[in-house]
Order: C-alpha cells, then sequence, then structure tokens
C-alpha cells in the first residue's frame, strides 16, 4: 500500500510540475526583494514567516513552488471576482467553497486586494524569500504519537511531515488551527464532489472519510513535528 502512494505521489509530483510550469513560473525568485514586498504581508503572516494567529498559514519554510502556484491562483481569483461585478452566477461560483481548492484554483477573499496587483516576477522574489526563512518555531512542544492516518499522509507530505517534492506542501510546523481548517474545507469539498471529479482533486478524496477526532489529530501532530 505504502509503495502504491509512493508510485502516486510521484506521478503526482510530475503532473504538477508540469502545470506550475504551464503557469510560467519560476521558482528562482530574488529573495532580497522578497523581504521588501514581504512587508505588506506581515501583519498576516508575520514578519518572520510565522502567523502570529494560529489559524492564519506560516509561510517560513514552505515550498516554493508551491507558494507561486497557491499566489498565482488566489491571483486569478482576485481578477476575475474584480471584473465580474455584472455577471452574479459566475461570482457565486467563485465564492463557493467548492472553487476554493479544485484544480480551478484558490479563492480567498482577505487575500484578495493583496495579491491581486502582484506581477510573476514579485510572486517569485516573495517565494524565493519566504521558502529560505526558517520555519523554526520557539514553541516548546512535545510531539503527540503519530495518528493510524498520518501513515499515507506522509506518503506525500513526507515521513516527517516536510516534503520530498516542490509542489506539495510541508507540513511540519503549520498553525494548527489553519491545518484544521484546511482539512475542514477539503472534507466538504469532498463529500460534494462527484467521484469524477475527486479524482482531480487529490485533497478532497483524502480528506473526506476523516472524522472530526481524525481532523484534531491530524493538526495536532503535524503542526508539532519540527520543520528543519
Ligand atoms: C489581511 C491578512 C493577510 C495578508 C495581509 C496577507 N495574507 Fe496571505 N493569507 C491570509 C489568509 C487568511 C490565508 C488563508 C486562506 C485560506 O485559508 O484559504 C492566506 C493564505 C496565503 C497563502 C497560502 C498558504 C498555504 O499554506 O497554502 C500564501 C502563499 C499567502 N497567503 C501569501 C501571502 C503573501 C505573499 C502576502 C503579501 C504579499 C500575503 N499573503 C498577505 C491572509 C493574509
Ligand atoms: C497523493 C498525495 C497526497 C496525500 C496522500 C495527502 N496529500 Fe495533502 N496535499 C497534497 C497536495 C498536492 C497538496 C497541495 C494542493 C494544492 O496545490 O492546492 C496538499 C495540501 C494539503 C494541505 C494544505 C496545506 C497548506 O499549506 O495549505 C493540507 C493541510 C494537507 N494536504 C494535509 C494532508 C493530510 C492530513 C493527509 C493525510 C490524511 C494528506 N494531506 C494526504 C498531496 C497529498
Amino acid at each position: 500500500m505504502k509503495t502504491f502512494f509512493k508510485y502516486l505521489c510521484v506521478a503526482l509530483a510530475v503532473v504538477l510540475s508540469a502545470q506550475a510550469t504551464a503557469h510560467g513560473a519560476t521558482p528562482s525568485g530574488n529573495a532580497a526583494t522578497g523581504a521588501r514586498l514581504a512587508q505588506q504581508c506581515a501583519d498576516c503572516h508575520g514578519t518572520d514567516g510565522i502567523a502570529p494567529d494560529d489559524t492564519m498559514p506560516n509561510l517560513a519554510g514552505q515550498k516554493a513552488s508551491y507558494l507561486i502556484k497557491q499566489i498565482t491562483d488566489m491571483r486569478s481569483t482576485a481578477n476575475k471576482r474584480a471584473g465580474l461585478t455584472l455577471s452574479q452566477d459566475i461570482d457565486k461560483e467563485i465564492r463557493s467553497d467548492r472553487y476554493k481548492f479544485t484544480r480551478v484554483g484558490r479563492s480567498n477573499e482577505i487575500m484578495d486586494s493583496v495579491v491581486i496587483d502582484l506581477r510573476d516576477r514579485d510572486i517569485a522574489d516573495l517565494a524565493a524569500h519566504y521558502s529560505r526563512l526558517s520555519c523554526a518555531t520557539t514553541r516548546a512542544l512535545t510531539v503527540p504519537k503519530s495518528p493510524t492516518q498520518a501513515v499515507r499522509c506522509k506518503a506525500c507530505h513526507g515521513a516527517n511531515g516536510v516534503s520530498r517534492s516542490s509542489v506539495i506542501p510541508n507540513l511540519a510546523g503549520q498553525s494548527e488551527g489553519y491545518l484544521m481548517g484546511r482539512l475542514q474545507a477539503y472534507r466538504e469539498i469532498g463529500r460534494e464532489l462527484s467521484k469524477k471529479e475527486r479524482r482531480r482533486n487529490i485533497m478532497a478524496t483524502q480528506a473526506r472519510l476523516l472524522r472530526d477526532d481524525d481532523i484534531t489529530s491530524l493538526a495536532r501532530y503535524f503542526s508539532s513535528l519540527a520543520c528543519n
């Protein structure tokens, strides 16, 4: 079973890298320029990329290609949303949870005004900056026992929650509340999508059958792991 997941991950990484290239994203940004641009992100994501609020994602040490994909996706949604004052239907579609994490893109209204004016180069610079920051947190943590469900997560997100693929995010040291929120959202989407649609959304499939206590223990476990 483990081997199966490894193969699945390799195949997925290939597909996702191809997509990242198709977006025209270059993971070789300028970290110093990125650091200056990141000042506008600090209120929510922290001056050092460690979010002050547990429901906001930490960006420090996250994979550059993954960051580029998320920011680019949020920017394209923001653009669509801004241009769609007349079409209620499309606006509704973009706002729906289902749109949020499918391959179509990612939608987050809080991020709209921040990302809408970013150029591709800015996004690459920001990703270079954040991916180089240390994700070591100051929290004194005891790592709980690995939940049974975590075995399959580790096939893609890495044995210690640090993924080996540049397009699969690290989970180690990520904010606990943020991880819970993402898993709950993926679960909702997984329950709504048809079997065929789920095939295109790996995390919706992964989270669909998780129980509340699975989500709680997975979030606690991964957030307590040291990320480097
Ligand atoms: C007003 C608060 C706020 C500001 C300012 C902000 N963000 Fe965010 N950001 C959020 C929230 C909230 C989320 C989580 C969205 C979700 O749950 O889908 C997020 C998510 C993200 C993610 C996805 C993280 C992941 O692990 O998937 C990235 C990347 C990101 N922001 C980058 C940035 C960058 C770069 C800037 C500055 C140019 C910025 N943000 C400014 C609130 C903010
Ligand atoms: C087959 C590979 C695979 C498996 C197995 C997998 N994931 Fe994921 N996961 C991904 C990919 C790829 C993404 C990024 C999706 C995107 O680009 O939007 C992701 C994203 C996430 C995110 C969002 C991270 C962020 O920073 O926003 C969380 C949380 C997550 N996974 C948790 C889990 C958990 C918990 C499990 C086990 C129950 C799991 N994943 C199993 C591939 C996988």
